[in-house]
């Protein structure tokens, strides 16, 4: 399986270069203010970068625009005015520094990618937003170092590097709300830039906040919805009085049906799928269950895939009873996980049956009550098989009645068998020698 973070990028040289323009575009939102606000004494090599910005920003924009792009595998978009803008090289063709900051509409097309990189990566949604948002935010805190950066002379001779410290750490303050360090605004337009500032801080905190405890709800939703429903389970059982040891069973129940599924209702979440990706889906997730079913081993990807949809997940607790003998037959099952047993009229074992075997067939296929009682083990991932498909599967494919009647003949012989070897005096039936009947 591919690792979470690595499928990020996976997809070709599309892709990678969807990143490489990513990481120049932020290089440029970092490098261009801090050029506009103190030229060399930030920036010493200014011309080599804007040379570079100009060079991939204009293949950029021929890649997605162009037909030669097109051929290469990237995606075609219409030509827009803020990668045209972005791509010019401006200050060069002015002389104006500040007209440089247009290269900052590139974050725009960066903006649209981190969209895209989500929605294709949904598994980590709530941890990209988190990381958007210290990307956005640490971009913010950047420009509005700058901003302050040009309220201050710098003094002759002093570090351009240390004043931007400075302008950084005043920001973090205000922004933060936590103060103004040692740098209170000392004139209008500082104590201007600073109320701008502080409100912009207060934004942010809000919005941290708030993001920070959907963040925090959603990092775990079938958690949170486990933790949810046993809550309201707990308050209902103690409030109706239900006696200690069956509320334990009911919460060792919904525990079991987490820690394997999620808590999750694999019918309810796939309903919504259109049938061929449903049907490509659940083949998927039951593939293994039914293919260690010797019955299935040799039918077809068809008739595998009509059996995947039509079964249904159920869960049994140890000792449960799974059907008596003697009941009307509606329903086979396949084991997924766990252990049930076969047992005779008087409560002798037949069967020890796990995961891959198949039981409650010999009612349906001779049309007959059920012949024997089945009780889960322990814990049991069954999956169910209702009458109606069965029948329908039998009737469409007779390859696999042969195959089952087979099944159902040899476990018929060993309980007449059986039965013979109960009645013949002095010959009694020994449980355990029972548990290896045949499958
Ligand atoms: P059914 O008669 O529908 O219900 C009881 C089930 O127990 C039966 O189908 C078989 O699936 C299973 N069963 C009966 N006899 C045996 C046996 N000898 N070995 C394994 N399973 C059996």
């Amino acid at each position: 399986m591919k690792k979470p973070i690595a499928s990020l990028f996976s997809a070709g040289p599309a892709a990678a270069w969807d990143v490489l323009i990513a990481f120049i575009a932020t290089a440029a939102a970092i490098i261009v203010p801090a050029h506009v606000v103190a030229g060399a004494v930030l920036v010493p090599r200014f011309a080599t970068y804007d040379a570079v910005f100009t060079v991939l920003f204009l293949a950029d924009l021929l890649l997605r625009w162009g037909p030669a792009g097109e051929a290469a595998g990237f995606r075609r978009t219409s030509l827009r005015a803020t990668d045209l803008l972005a791509a010019l090289p401006l200050e060069l063709l002015t002389g104006f520094a500040p007209f440089s900051l247009l290269r900052l509409l590139k974050l725009v097309r960066v903006a649209g990618l981190m969209g895209r990189w989500r929605y294709d990566n949904l598994h980590l949604w709530n941890l990209l937003r988190l990381v958007y948002f210290v990307y956005w935010l640490v971009l913010g805190v950047h420009w509005l170092s700058c901003g302050w950066f040009t309220l201050r002379d710098i003094p002759a001779g002093e570090d351009g590097l240390a004043m931007y410290v400075k302008a950084l750490h005043v920001t973090v303050s205000l922004v933060s709300t936590i103060g103004y360090a040692d740098n209170y605004p000392v004139n209008t337009a500082e104590r201007l830039y600073a109320i701008m500032a502080m409100i912009t801080g207060v934004g942010t905190y809000g919005y941290v906040i708030g993001s920070a405890a959907t963040i925090l709800a959603n990092i775990d939703p079938s958690r949170s919805g486990y933790s949810e429903r046993m809550e309201k389970l707990s308050a209902f059982m103690n409030y109706r009085g239900i006696p200690l040891q069956l509320q334990r069973r009911v919460r060792d129940y919904h525990r079991y049906v987490w820690e394997h599924r999620l808590g999750y209702d694999e019918n309810e979440l796939l309903g919504g799928l259109p049938p061929s990706l449903k049907a490509d889906v659940v083949l998927y997730l039951k593939r293994e269950v039914i293919q260690n079913v010797p019955m299935f081993a040799r039918v077809g990807e068809e008739l595998l895939t009509e059996i995947a949809l039509a079964m249904r997940p159920v869960v049994f607790m140890s000792g449960d009873t799974i059907f008596h003998e003697g009941d009307r037959a509606g329903e086979m099952y396949f084991i997924s996980g766990g252990q049930v047993e076969v047992l005779a009229r008087d409560g002798s074992r037949i069967a020890a049956l796990g995961k891959g075997d198949a039981f409650g067939e010999m009612a349906l296929v001779l049309d007959r009550p059920r012949n024997a009682t089945v009780r889960a083990l322990s814990y049991c991932d069954l999956y169910q098989l209702d009458r109606r498909i069965f029948d329908e599967i039998l009737t469409r494919h007779p390859e696999f009645t042969e195959y089952l009647q087979e099944l159902v003949d040899r476990r018929d012989a060993d309980n007449r068998a059986r039965a013979k070897e109960v009645v013949i005096p002095g010959h009694p039936l020994r449980t355990e020698d029972r548990t290896e009947a045949p499958r």
